[in-house]
C-alpha cells in the first residue's frame, strides 16, 4: 500500500511502517553514539511504544545494554488501515535489539488490567528471572478497573473556566480557546487514570511475585511547566493526577524502601507526543518554547531527555533532586531567561506573526515524525507492506 499522512487536527490516522522504523533507528543511533553508561540490566517499561517510554527503552537497551520488556496498547494493521505508530516502533525496536543480541520482548495489552500484569510476571519468571528497573510511562485516555468501572481522563481546569490564546492547528490562526472547569467526579476520574494507583499496583504485584530485584529502581514521569499553563496543566485535572502520582512515589519509598527499592518522579520537558498534542492551548506554548530553546541551543527531544535522565542523572553517579525529591529534566525549559522570552513572545504572537515568532515548522516536524512521515530518506511513493 502507498501510505499517506491523514491528519485530523491533533491526530494522524495513518502511520508509515518504514518511517516509524526510521524514527526508532535515529533514536538508537543517537544513544549508541552519545550515551553509553553502566545501568540496570533488566528493565520493564510500561508504556514503551511511543514518546518518553520508547525513548527510555531505547536508552536502557542501547546505552546500557539492558534486556527490555515493553508493555503497550497498540493496534495491528487491519485490511487497509495501518497499524498505530507504536506498533511499528515496537517491531522495529525488537528487530534492531535482536540484531545486537539484546533481549527485547513486548506485550501488547491493557497495562491497567490484572491479566496483563500476570502475563508480564510469567514472562519475567520464565525469561528474565527478575527486573531491576521499572519505568512507568503510561499516557492513557481511560482505565477500566477489575470491578468493571471505566474512568476517563479529562483535560480541564479545576476551578473556573479558563480562556487563553490558542493556536488552531487546522486554520493556523491564533484565537482564544476556553477550557471548561471539571466536576469533582471528572477530577477524581482523571486521578484514577493518570495518578499513581496503577504504578503502585505494578510494584506491589511484581514484589509479591518475587520478581523485583532487591535494589530495584522505579521511575514515573510528570510535568509542571510555567505559570502560563498552570490552569490547563499543573492546576488542572492532569496536574491533580500528577500530584497523586508523586504521593504514590512517596508511598512506594516508604513501603518498599526498606527492601532497597527507590521510586523517583522525573519531571520531563514539554514535548510534542501523541498524548500532549491533544491538550488545548499547550501546542502554542510548545511552538514558542521550541523556537526559544532552539535559539538558545538547549532544545531536546524525547531521546535527548531520556539519554540525560538515565545516562547522567539516574545512573551517572549523581542524581540531584529538588526539594520535593523530584528529578528535574525540565531544568533547561524552566530557565528564567527561556521562560521570560517565551512570555514576551506569547504576549506578542498573532496570526500574522505566528510563523516568524514560533517554531511552527518544528512543531509539525515532530508531529509528522511521530507517525513516521516527513523523513527525507524515506520514499513515500513506494508500495509498502503494512
Ligand atoms: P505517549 O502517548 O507518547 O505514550 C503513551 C504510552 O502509553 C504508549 O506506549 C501507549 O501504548 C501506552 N499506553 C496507553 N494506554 C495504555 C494501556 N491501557 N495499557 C498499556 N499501555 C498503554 O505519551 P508521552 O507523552 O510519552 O507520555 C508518557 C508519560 O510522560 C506520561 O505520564 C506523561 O504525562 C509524561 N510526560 C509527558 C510530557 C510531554 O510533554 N509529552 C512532559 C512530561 C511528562
Amino acid at each position: 500500500m502507498i501510505v499517506e499522512a491523514k491528519v485530523r487536527e491533533f491526530i494522524c490516522t495513518t502511520a508509515h511502517p518504514i518511517g516509524c522504523r526510521e524514527n526508532v533507528r535515529r533514536q538508537i543511533a543517537y544513544i549508541k553514539e552519545r550515551v553509553q553508561f553502566h545501568g540496570k540490566k533488566k528493565v520493564l517499561v510500561i508504556g514503551a511504544s511511543t514518546g518518553y517510554g520508547l525513548a527510555s527503552r531505547i536508552t536502557m537497551a542501547f546505552g546500557a545494554g539492558a534486556a527490555t520488556l515493553g508493555v503497550m496498547f497498540e493496534k495491528e494493521a487491519a485490511k487497509k488501515r495501518t497499524a498505530t505508530p507504536g506498533w511499528y516502533n515496537t517491531k522495529a525496536l525488537e528487530e534492531f535489539a535482536k540484531e545486537e543480541g539484546l533481549y527485547a520482548e513486548s506485550l501488547n495489552g491493557d497495562a491497567f488490567s490484572e491479566e496483563v500484569k500476570e502475563r508480564v510476571i510469567e514472562k519475567i519468571q520464565k525469561e528474565l528471572g527478575y527486573v531491576d528497573l521499572v519505568i512507568y510511562s503510561l499516557a492513557a485516555p481511560r482505565r477500566t478497573t477489575e470491578e468493571g468501572i471505566t474512568y476517563h481522563s479529562v483535560l480541564k481546569t479545576c476551578d473556573k473556566a479558563f480562556t487563553e490564546k490558542s493556536w488552531n492547528l487546522r486554520s493556523n490562526q491564533i484565537s482564544e480557546a476556553t477550557i471548561a472547569a471539571a466536576s469533582q467526579e471528572e477530577i477524581e476520574s482523571t486521578i484514577k487514570v493518570m495518578g499513581g494507583e496503577d504504578w503502585y499496583r505494578w510494584i506491589q504485584v511484581l514484589d509479591r511475585a518475587g520478581v523485583l530485584a532487591k535494589d530495584a529502581v522505579t521511575v514515573a514521569y510528570s510535568y509542571i511547566g510555567p505559570e502560563l499553563t498552570y490552569p490547563v496543566y499543573y492546576h488542572g485535572t492532569i496536574g491533580m493526577a500528577k500530584k497523586n502520582l508523586e504521593e504514590f512515589a512517596g508511598r512506594l519509598n516508604q513501603e518498599y524502601g526498606r527492601n532497597g527499592l527507590k521510586a523517583y518522579i522525573s519531571v520531563n520537558k514539554a514535548l510534542v507526543t501523541q498524548a500532549s498534542s491533544a491538550i488545548p492551548i499547550v501546542p502554542l506554548y510548545f511552538a514558542i518554547l521550541y523556537k526559544v530553546m532552539k535559539q538558545a541551543g538547549t532544545h531536546e527531544g524525547c531521546i535527548e531527555q531520556m539519554g540525560r535522565l538515565f545516562g547522567e542523572k539516574l545512573f551517572g553517579g549523581n542524581c540531584p533532586v529538588d526539594s520535593e525529591g523530584r528529578i528535574r529534566m525540565d531544568d533547561y525549559e524552566m530557565e528564567a531567561v527561556v521562560q521570560q522570552k517565551v512570555m514576551e513572545i506569547w504576549n506578542r504572537v498573532t496570526t500574522e506573526n505566528l510563523l516568524e515568532l514560533a517554531d511552527v515548522e518544528g512543531y509539525w516536524e515532530d508531529f509528522y515524525h511521530m507517525f513516521g512521515f516527513r523523513f527525507e530518506n524515506v520514499d513515500y511513493t513506494a508500495d509498502v507492506e503494512i
